[in-house]
């Protein structure tokens, strides 16, 4: 069994996983939503306090029911994230490797996103990846475990992010991505329209002109006639953020020779309406695409223990003193 912590921002996740057969035997996660709902995203002190309380009560459930000596490697997500969230899960990790003697796994946070797609089967490479998530929006090639490329990435705010900031304007709490999508769905009026963002050649993702659109319009209408509007708001928000994104994939599929599997993940992979919208375009290219489970779409430690096996199977282990956590990482 492969033991994986994930902390790298408001989640405290721990899985195990069979090494065999990739399937999760274990997972738990204590999301801290509610702690950070009222600053409207998440505040670092307090996510890093709540992680060193939670982390170890799931560590309790776990070894209530599993062997801790049966445990062949330590997983952990050191990069990218928050770095005092990122701190927490990783002394836990050391201090588990040490204590019994197990290899330790470097694990990046969103290469662990790819791997949603892979719990309990075999991994598909190589496959083109859309990553969309809280503080990332990103075109990946992946070609196998070790080479993974990023093609194309946002020039300013992320997909989830823009939800996230468009759900503070209107007062409607944190995180932003499902309360938005579930607004959306209530809209009657469906005339009001935002521009799409980048309508050029240009493969790259943009959603700060789409929230600035958004917040012109708020402060037009006025905060109450705003908010007596929000399901319209957020219709007419999502609706451009998702043709964006459609978009930028049909630009690069149609430019490029592709794999045939087109995986979508992150914790925005969730919405419901950026899922059609995909398969149609995957439906026109000739993709088989890859979406993984809603539980598993946002952040959880066991995408990072899946991600840990391909690596322990190569022996991709670092020393407990040599593994640092490196909060800005852009590579793979
Ligand atoms: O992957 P994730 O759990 O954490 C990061 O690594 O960032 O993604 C969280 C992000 C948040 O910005 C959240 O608002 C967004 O994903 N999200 C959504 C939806 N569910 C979560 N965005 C749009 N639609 C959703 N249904
Ligand atoms: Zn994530």
């Amino acid at each position: 069994m492969i033991l994986a912590i994930e902390s790298s921002c408001d989640d405290s996740s721990i899985a195990l996983l069979s090494i065999e057969s990739c399937k999760i035997l274990f997972h738990q996660k204590i999301s801290q939503d509610l702690s950070h709902t009222r600053y409207g995203g998440v505040v670092p002190e307090i996510a890093s306090r709540l992680h060193s309380a939670n982390l170890p009560r799931i560590l309790q459930n776990l070894a209530q029911n599993f062997a801790l000596s049966d445990i062949k490697a330590i997983a952990v997500t050191n990069e990218p994230g928050l770095s005092v969230s990122l701190l927490e899960g990783v002394m836990m990790a050391k201090a588990l490797a040490l204590c019994l003697k197990i290899p330790l796994i470097a694990v990046n946070h969103l290469h662990g996103h790819i791997y949603s797609l892979f719990l309990g089967k075999n991994a598909r490479f190589p496959a083109t990846i859309l990553l969309l998530s809280g503080g990332h929006s990103l075109i990946l090639q992946a070609d196998s475990h070790t080479q993974v490329r990023i093609i194309a990435s946002t020039l300013d705010d992320s997909f989830g992010e823009a939800f996230d900031k468009v759900a503070k304007m209107l007062g409607l709490g944190y995180p932003g991505g499902k309360i938005v999508e579930n607004l959306a769905k209530k809209a009657t009026q469906k005339n009001l329209t935002f521009p799409i963002p980048l309508r050029n050649k240009r493969l790259a993702f943009s959603f700060s002109g789409l929230k600035n659109a958004v917040r012109l319009k708020i402060e037009a209408l006025g905060e109450e006639t705003a908010r007596a509007q929000s399901a319209e708001i957020c219709y007419a928000f999502q609706k451009a953020a998702i043709a964006h994104i459609t978009q930028k994939m049909q630009l690069y599929f149609a430019q490029n020779q592709t794999p045939k599997y087109f995986g979508i993940v992150g914790g925005a992979s969730a919405n419901k309406a950026l899922r059609g919208e995909l398969e149609a375009l995957a439906q026109k290219f000739d993709k088989t695409i890859l979406f993984a489970p809603l539980k598993f779409c946002s952040d959880n430690a066991a995408m990072i223990g899946r991600c840990g096996i391909e690596s322990y199977k190569i022996r991709d282990f670092t020393p407990p003193h040599a593994l640092n956590i490196s909060p800005q990482s852009t590579r793979f």
